[in-house]
């Protein structure tokens, strides 16, 4: 049976240690949460992350905008966001409706103040390994391996996925000259030809793909650690919602060395490292100079009070 890398214990760890780091701070660390309305599930997903706010001891002060607003409209309140001192971080619901210049939007945001971490600015700094926000899913990626003690030095993780939000950042990540990077990357997307040799040979798979049940057992190794970052919604005969990953988790359950599930896996992560990125924005990434992987350390294994 594999070993099961649930979510749960990595994000209670975070929570911990940002909960204690919160209530440290003179001023209150505050996020500006923007909505545009539209997206029923996007409510989901504000309404948790003002629940995790007010557990964890920070302000987020939700901005709602009309399903019709222009594009100028959010960078108005991107720019008042940006110059305002008592914000640290600003954090952008997507998706943005279809008319929306998303590029655009991203990059109006102060790098500073990026806890998505979707301007290209921090982007580019993800890809030359210099210091800066990191994009909260994949940072669940490494926090989920970096707990469970799963080496990435020199192994050869395969990730399926070629987006600007998981798979690129994340194989930018693991690329890193770190100790807790160094990997061989193998990036696979739906133009990939001999998919499934190469998921094979892999020692880590992460699957960011969008498609329910799309990896199964034949694509993976006896020794490899299945990391399903997938959310797909499936509503049964009866209306029941309920949510499963890219991994048939099922099939492969019984052969993978490990697996995260899907739900109760690298979602629940996601929402703690946006704080852990509020944390970061606060204390700010360059005048403290600590990395993502110092953070995790000081989680993981300890002295809060360096
Ligand atoms: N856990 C979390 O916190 C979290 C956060 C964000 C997203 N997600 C979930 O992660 C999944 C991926 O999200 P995303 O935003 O990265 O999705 P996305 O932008 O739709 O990207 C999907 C990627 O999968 C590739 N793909 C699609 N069909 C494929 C196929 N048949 N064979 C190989 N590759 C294929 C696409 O290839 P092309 O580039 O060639 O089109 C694309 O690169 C979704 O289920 C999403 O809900 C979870």
């Amino acid at each position: 049976m594999s070993l099961l890398l649930n979510g749960k214990p990595v994000a209670d760890k975070i929570k911990a240690y940002l909960k204690e780091q919160f209530q440290t701070l003179e001023t209150p660390a505050k996020m500006k949460l923007i909505q545009v309305k539209g997206d029923p599930a996007s409510s989901y997903y504000v309404q948790n992350i003002i629940r995790n706010g007010k557990k964890l001891g920070a302000v987020v002060e939700l901005v709602e905008l009309e399903e019709d607003s222009t594009t100028q409209e959010l960078l108005e309140i991107i720019h008042d966001a940006n110059t305002d001192p008592s914000v640290h971080g600003i954090m952008i619901q997507e998706p943005l409706p279809k008319h929306m210049d998303v590029l655009k939007v991203n990059a109006a945001i102060d790098p500073c103040k990026d806890i998505d971490a979707l301007n290209p600015v921090n982007m580019g700094h993800i890809m030359m390994g210099i210091n800066s926000l990191t994009p909260c899913t994949p940072t669940a990626v490494f926090a989920t391996l970096r707990y469970y003690k799963i080496p990435t030095q020199g192994e050869h993780v395969a990730i399926i996925g070629r987006s600007d939000v998981v798979g690129k950042p994340l194989a930018n990540m693991l690329l890193r000259k770190a100790e807790f990077a160094d990997a061989t990357v193998t990036v696979l997307h739906s133009r990939s030809s001999q998919l499934k040799e190469l998921t094979r040979q892999a020692d880590i798979l992460v699957a960011a793909v969008g498609r329910a049940g799309f990896v199964t057992e034949d694509m993976i190794g006896e020794n490899t650690v299945i990391i399903d970052v997938g959310i797909n919604e499936q509503i049964d005969a009866e209306g029941k919602v309920s949510f499963v990953g890219d991994v048939d988790f099922n099939a492969c359950v019984g052969k993978a060395l490990a697996i995260t599930p899907v739900p109760g896996g690298i979602g629940t992560i996601t929402s703690a490292i946006l704080f852990l990125n509020l944390l970061r924005a606060v204390k700010g990434v360059q005048k403290d100079n600590k990395t993502i992987d110092d953070f995790l350390t000081l989680i993981f294994v300890g002295n809060h009070d360096e």
